[in-house]
């Protein structure tokens, strides 16, 4: 277990900088932020700190700009969102490894908050240059590390500073993704019900066989079914397929026996466009020149009903193209599913990235028991791979 922002004395938080790296990383455009979902769940560790009299300086990457700064990933814009959703103004530190930034931590008001500049405007951040961690360490007083969604970089800000800057621990929004991702676990009501989706077997193997011991069945759909049909020797027309992953698929399809459900058949079209002409076909009748981009109605009823009969569900990846409707029905069945499993007393837990994207979309997000801030986070941490960011955090 790792030391949380809670067991440090509330009293003895007064007027202290407590450096917190957030996972700020949030879709822009025309300089404005345009999802704050990330901003949103950072907030109860930000004004928890504030709350208490703290000096709040908030690290962040944005992006993945390469070789120095940019302004399409400055974080002005996420300083604008973020004093819109505090009501308060927000001091922007234009550079977060100068002196006058240390100054200005210094200088700012009990309960002030600040936002410096992203952290990948500087080299050492990726390579976690000790140097580069130490001058990020020179702007709190001690550590606190919410940026679930990083943690499995080893970034200077989310690893080399927590090992130089003490106490170093996890903020609430941190303690929440552990708690219920580990929990989901190392614990699972059952039946426990796994349901993997996205383009490639290939992204999600590892986590597959992560889950396998421990769940009842897995649910396949998304491109990455049609792997496992060629492995099962039937014809798939024009749908992605991984050549080189059809072995793989097919000793799981071995190991797996009756705990892999794969979609019964497929909807199908001759090009990925939303008004072109669509099939309904079982998956053993793919026509050639035809490609599966979503999983058909009776594939729907059936994953629905397991998992409405879940005690855990953990979801992971769309079951079809769903950014192109009418391709989204499956990914939006599966939500549905899982929100009436929350109904009635499922822990439902959907892992960040795409299937987020589509729980948010389809205006679920409050009805499943947690939806992941983290992408290839929640992917690692599943997979039971260490966490940098996590590790380097104090023992409690
Ligand atoms: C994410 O969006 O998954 C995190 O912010 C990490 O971003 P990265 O993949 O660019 O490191």
């Amino acid at each position: 277990m790792k030391r949380t922002l809670a067991s440090l004395d509330p009293a003895a938080l007064e007027g202290r900088r407590a450096l917190v790296r957030v996972d700020f990383n949030c879709p822009i455009a025309d300089g404005r932020v345009t999802d704050d979902l990330r901003i949103r769940a950072a907030l109860p560790t930000i004004r928890y700190l504030r709350d208490r009299g703290a000096r709040v300086v908030l690290l962040s990457h944005l992006g993945r700009p390469k070789g120095g700064p940019n302004p399409k990933y400055s974080m002005e814009p996420v300083v604008r969102a973020l004093e819109g959703l505090l009501g308060s103004p927000v001091t922007f530190l234009p550079d977060p490894t100068s002196a006058d930034a240390v100054a200005t931590t210094r200088h700012m008001p009990r309960g002030g908050i600040a936002v410096a500049e992203n952290t990948r405007f500087y080299p050492g951040e990726e390579s976690n240059d000790p140097a580069l961690a130490e001058r990020f360490a020179a702007l709190g007083d001690f550590y606190v590390n919410d940026a679930f969604g990083s943690a499995h970089r080893a970034h200077a800000s989310t690893e080399g500073v927590a090992r130089l800057l003490k106490p170093a621990v996890s903020g609430f929004l941190m303690e929440k993704e552990l708690e219920y991702l580990g929990q989901a676990l190392a614990r699972p009501k059952r039946p426990f019900v796994a349901v993997m989706g996205g383009a490639k077997i290939s992204g999600k193997i590892d986590l597959i066989e992560a889950l396998f011991p421990s769940v009842d069945s897995i649910l396949i759909g998304g491109a990455m079914a049609c792997t496992f049909f060629k492995a099962m020797g039937l014809e798939v027309g024009n749908s992605l397929v991984e050549d080189d992953r059809v072995e793989m698929a097919a000793a799981l399809l071995a190991r797996a026996g009756a705990k892999l459900v794969l979609p019964a058949g497929a909807v199908v079209a001759q090009k990925l466009d939303g008004a072109a002409e669509t099939r309904t076909v079982p998956r053993d009748a793919i026509p050639a020149g035809w490609a599966m981009f979503d999983i058909d109605p009776a594939s729907e009823r059936e994953f629905a009903a397991r998992i409405t009969a879940a005690g855990t569900v953990i979801w992971n990846g769309p079951m079809g193209v769903f950014e192109t409707p009418p391709f989204d029905h499956g990914t939006l069945a599966v939500a549905e599913a899982m929100a009436r499993a929350t109904d009635a007393g499922a822990v439902t837990v959907v892992g960040g990235g795409d299937s987020a994207a589509a729980v948010a979309a389809a205006g679920l997000a409050d009805r499943m028991t947690h939806v992941s801030t983290g992408g290839g986070a929640s992917l690692e941490f599943l997979e039971g791979k260490v966490l940098p960011g996590v590790s380097a955090l104090d023992e409690s």
